[in-house]
C-alpha cells in the first residue's frame, strides 16, 4: 500500500517532465533526424537507406486503419484473442500469453517509473496476422523496399511512458498509428550507447540522458501519427511512447 502511494507522485512527475517540452515547443527543437516529405525512392536509397535515419511524411495514408485502431473497436473485434506479451528489456524477452481484453484492462496503464524493463510486460510483435487479418488488410505498409529483403510486421499497443530500451537489428520502418507521439533515440552502429539492458527507456531518460555530453547524445526526434521513421541496418535505437500508442514496425530482413 505504502509503495503505491509513494510511486504515484513519482509517476506524475515523470509524465509531467515528458509532457512539458511538448507543450512549450512541440518537442520539435530537439529533432535531429531529417524530416522529408515526398521523398523519391531513388533519393531514399542514395541518401538514407544505408547511412542514416530519416522521417518520411506523406508516404502512405493509413487513416482507415487508424480508425479501426481505437481502443473500443479493437476490443470489440479482438477482445477474446490471446496476445503474446514480451518484457520491455534489451536481450532476454520473457513471453506471457493473455487475452487482449485483459491486457487492455489490466496492463495498458502508464509505465511505472520505478519498475524494471525486465519486469514490464507489453504487447509488441508476436502477432497472429491470420487471426487479425480483418484489421491488417487495411494497413498500407511503407512502399520502399530494399533489395533482397522481405518485410515482417510487428504491431503493438502500450501505455504512456512505455518503450523499448536500446537494441539493434536489421533495417526497418516504424510508425505510430494512433495516440500520436513517440520519441526515438538513435546511435550509429559504431557508437554503442551507455545503457542498462534491463532498465526502461523512461529510467534511461531520467538517469543517463541528462548527463550526456553533446558529442555523446543520440540523434532524436518525436514522431507523430502519420509519420514513418526509417532506421538503417544495425543502428541502435530506443523508443518512448509519450501517449498510449498503437504502433507498427516493418522489419526488412
Ligand atoms: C531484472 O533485472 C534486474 C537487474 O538486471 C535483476 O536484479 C532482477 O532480478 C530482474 N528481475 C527479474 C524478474 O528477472
Ligand atoms: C492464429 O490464430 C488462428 C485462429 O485463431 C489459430 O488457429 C492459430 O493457431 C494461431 N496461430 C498461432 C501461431 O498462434
Ligand atoms: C536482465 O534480466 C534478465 C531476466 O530478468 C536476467 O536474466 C539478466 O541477468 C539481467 N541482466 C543484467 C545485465 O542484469
Amino acid at each position: 500500500k505504502l509503495m503505491a502511494l509513494e510511486a504515484r507522485p513519482l509517476l506524475w512527475l515523470a509524465l509531467w517532465t515528458l509532457a512539458v517540452p511538448a507543450r512549450t515547443a512541440p518537442g520539435e527543437e530537439h529533432c535531429t533526424v531529417e524530416r522529408r516529405a515526398d521523398l523519391s525512392y531513388a533519393e531514399f536509397v542514395q541518401r538514407y537507406a544505408f547511412s542514416r535515419p530519416v522521417i518520411l511524411q506523406g508516404l502512405t495514408d493509413n487513416s482507415r486503419f487508424r480508425d479501426l485502431c481505437t481502443r473500443q473497436r479493437l476490443l470489440a473485434s479482438f477482445g477474446d484473442s490471446v496476445v503474446r506479451l514480451s518484457t520491455a528489456n534489451t536481450y532476454s524477452y520473457q513471453k506471457v500469453d493473455l487475452p487482449f481484453e485483459k491486457y487492455v484492462e489490466q496492463m495498458l496503464h502508464p509505465q511505472d517509473p520505478i519498475s524494471m524493463g525486465n519486469d514490464t510486460l507489453y504487447f509488441f510483435g508476436d502477432n497472429n496476422f491470420t487471426e487479425w487479418a480483418s484489421l491488417f488488410r487495411h494497413y498500407s505498409p511503407p512502399p520502399f523496399s530494399l533489395l533482397g529483403t522481405t518485410p515482417a510486421y510487428s504491431f503493438g499497443i502500450a501505455g504512456a511512458g512505455s518503450g523499448v530500451p536500446f537494441h539493434w537489428h536489421g533495417p526497418g520502418f516504424s510508425e505510430v498509428i494512433y495516440g500520436a507521439r513517440s520519441r526515438w533515440f538513435l546511435y550509429p552502429p559504431e557508437k554503442t550507447p551507455e545503457f542498462h539492458p534491463n532498465k526502461t527507456t523512461l529510467a534511461w531518460l531520467r538517469d543517463t540522458y541528462p548527463a550526456l555530453t553533446p558529442s555523446a547524445r543520440p540523434l532524436e526526434c518525436t514522431i507523430q501519427a502519420g509519420e514513418v521513421l526509417y532506421f538503417p541496418d544495425r543502428w541502435w535505437h530506443a523508443t518512448l511512447n509519450l501517449d498510449t500508442s498503437v504502433f507498427i514496425s516493418t522489419f526488412l530482413g
